[in-house]
């Protein structure tokens, strides 16, 4: 088992994509949530906003990594209404409290991710050590690796992974 758990939640694979590099980078366990239902037809974007900005959790398949059994996260998600998508909301409800230091990735259309990370830090009650944000357009054109190095490359000291282990450290 490694020392990182990227978990990822992703509908269209743009968060996905970035986090598979990140998963290299930092030699990480990688984890992808899946919905219990396939979020298709023109309904599924606006229901999908309703359920987010209500902080509603959706079914997702039983995670098979636990947060608990390692050092650190990292969250990839996707932005949905400026609000947490109901399929991190329901994985981060299942792991137990607390939960190890982690970083968020998240990824948008245009704008709202602080709003995103504030909703992370409600709901696990300690905000990220460390974040990055991207959009459609750096990802669909390959412009992310020059902002995702740096983000690499900080996470080891940000998420404390840096010291030698003494027991499981907390958010
Ligand atoms: C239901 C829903 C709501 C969204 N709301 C926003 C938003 O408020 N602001 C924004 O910039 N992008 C928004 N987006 C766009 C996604 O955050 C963006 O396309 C993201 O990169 C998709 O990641 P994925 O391909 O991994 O699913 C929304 C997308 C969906 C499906």
């Amino acid at each position: 088992m490694k020392d990182v758990l990227i978990i990822c939640y992703s509908r269209t694979g743009l968060t996905r994509q970035v986090a598979l590099d990140l998963r290299v980078r930092l030699d990480a366990d990688f984890e992808d949530i899946r919905e219990g239902h396939r979020r298709r037809g023109p309904l599924a974007y606006l229901w999908g906003r309703r359920q987010a900005s209500r902080g509603m959790a959706c079914e997702i398949a039983q995670p098979l990594r636990w947060a608990a059994d390692y050092r650190a996260l990292v969250l990839a998600l996707p932005n949905w209404a400026g609000a947490l998508c109901p399929a991190m909301r329901a994985w981060l409800l299942e792991q137990g409290r607390p939960l190890p230091p982690y970083a968020t990735l998240i990824t948008q259309s245009d704008s709202g991710a602080d709003q995103v990370r504030a909703a992370v830090t409600q709901l696990i009650g300690a905000p990220d050590r460390a974040h990055l944000c991207l959009t459609d357009r750096q990802i669909a054109e390959q412009d992310f690796h020059a902002a995702l190095t740096p983000f690499a490359r900080s996470l080891p000291s940000a998420l404390g992974l840096t010291q030698p282990t003494k027991g499981r450290k907390s958010a």
